[in-house]
């Protein structure tokens, strides 16, 4: 299964949500691959604090991909891990392209009342030239860093957003804005490994990893 998450901007959770997903799909004893497509290579940084800080853990193997002809490359390494989660990057580049043609889940975590929903015009653009070439394609917003208080006022908001975008679903899971997630990607962890756990940031993030993997 390919995953990509990605998006058209720096900021909303993209890394975030990569990385909790393969450290989960890890501890579920997944064989998961993380590409970084990410000039900034967060990605690589958070498994490499991982394994500084907590060699005794399941360790994740990501690498950093680059280039237009990187959809082979994917291709190829999906034969090789059950789950390949690409975190793509904050900017419509070749590679997130790329990234597209080969890609089953198109994840898009976006923050509600941010310039973020602006972006949606053009994912929604990238998805139909890309449909010809992958139609089975699915795309899904997650909703990121919600104001603990402000689920439904932004579910609302998003679902209102999403219907001009009928190539754009919106998922039933929601992150809120929460410190748990700053901490566990510093310390090249996800949420549910975290010794003092968020209860909330744990099961946001396991009711998006299920959902995700349900839809595969
Ligand atoms: N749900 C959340 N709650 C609190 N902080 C978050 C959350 N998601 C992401 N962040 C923080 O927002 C910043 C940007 O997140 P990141 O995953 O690096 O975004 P991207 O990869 O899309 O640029 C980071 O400092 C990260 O810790
Ligand atoms: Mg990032």
């Amino acid at each position: 299964m390919i995953l990509t998450v990605g998006g058209e901007k720096g900021g909303p959770g993209k890394t975030t949500i990569a990385t909790n997903l393969a450290a989960i799909a890890t501890q579920n004893d997944v064989d998961v691959l993380l590409i970084n497509t990410d000039p900034q290579d967060s990605a690589g940084y958070w498994a490499s604090n991982r394994m500084s800080i907590y060699p005794a853990n399941k360790q994740i193997s990501c690498i950093s991909l680059r280039g237009d002809t990187i959809a082979k490359d994917i291709q190829d390494l999906s034969q090789r891990y059950k789950v390949v989660i690409i975190d793509a990057g904050g900017r419509d580049s070749v590679e997130l392209r790329a990234s597209l043609v080969v890609t089953e889940l198109f994840l898009i975590p976006l923050r509600p009342s941010q310039f973020d929903v602006w972006t949606l015009p053009k994912l929604q653009e990238l998805l139909v030239m890309v449909s010809p070439i992958n139609p089975s394609i699915k795309a899904f917003v997650v909703a990121n860093q919600v104001h603990p208080t402000s689920f439904d006022r932004a579910r609302l908001e998003m679902q209102n957003l999403l219907s001009e975008y009928p190539k754009i679903h919106l998922l039933k899971a929601m992150l809120g804005s929460r410190a748990a997630y700053q901490n566990a990607i510093c310390e090249g962890l996800s949420v549910t490994e975290m010794l003092k756990k968020d209860l909330k940031a744990n099961s946001e993030i396991l009711g998006l990893y299920s959902e995700v993997f349900n839809e595969a």
